[in-house]
């Protein structure tokens, strides 16, 4: 077993891109606020500009994001560190496949960076840290949203998932019995964090 792993298993590379469903992202970096561990947090312009349309967020600060999660949810004690990238920077340590991470995941995830991912563009650090972490074996989660989908994208995302990742869609199951729209937010993070390796339920899961 490599020694980084006894030290920090819970670590991880949070990639955040311009796809709709702004609030998946806020809501998984808010439940991740009470896991022991830390996140590289890489975070998309174009993401800014979908937060600023689904909820008028203006601020478009990366290391502002944890406050904002709180602001959406409810303010709550962070034990989870998060160390904020510049996404442009295809030099930080996410790129390099010398580093260990348990898992990396991009949501919501555009269909461009989806593109990018399935034929190893790496023209950013959330591309590259994906590309990396395909090489290297590591669990790489991308939870696409788009409707209705083309054959390039499904194309796209059959080439990841022979790859390796875990392609986990923005389609929330309906099973739990949601009332609000945060209770679909939980269902997919749960299901997230269960590809993550994260040792804590937010969902029940399903007894028959
Ligand atoms: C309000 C808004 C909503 C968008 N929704 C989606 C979407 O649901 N899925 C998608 O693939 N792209 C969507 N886009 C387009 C992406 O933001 C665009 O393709 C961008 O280049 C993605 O770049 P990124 O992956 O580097 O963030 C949306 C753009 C805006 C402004």
């Amino acid at each position: 077993m490599q020694p980084q792993r006894q030290q920090s298993p819970n670590r991880f590379i949070v990639g955040v891109t311009g796809a709709s469903g702004a609030d998946f992202a806020l809501r998984l970096i808010w439940q991740l606020c009470k896991i022991e561990g830390e996140s590289e947090l890489i975070v998309s312009p174009n993401f800014f500009k979908v937060l600023a349309s689904e909820a008028g967020v203006t601020d478009s600060r990366a290391e502002n994001l944890v406050e904002l999660s709180k602001q959406r949810f409810g303010d709550r004690e962070t034990v989870h560190k998060f160390n904020y990238c510049d996404y442009r920077d295809i030099g930080a340590r996410a790129a390099s496949g010398s580093q260990w991470y348990k898992a990396m995941v991009i949501v919501p995830c555009s269909m461009k960076t989806l593109a990018a991912v399935a034929t190893g563009l790496s023209q950013n650090l959330i591309e590259r840290a994906a590309d990396v972490s395909l090489k290297e074996r590591r669990t790489l989660i991308v939870c696409p949203r788009e409707s209705p989908l083309g054959i390039i994208h499904l194309r796209n995302m059959l080439a990841l998932s022979e790859a390796g990742a875990v392609v986990m869609p923005l389609m929330p199951g309906y099973y739990h019995k949601p009332t609000t729209i945060t209770d679909l937010y939980d269902f997919m993070v749960d299901r997230i964090m269960q590809h993550m390796e994260i040792d804590k339920r937010v969902i029940h899961p399903w007894q028959g």
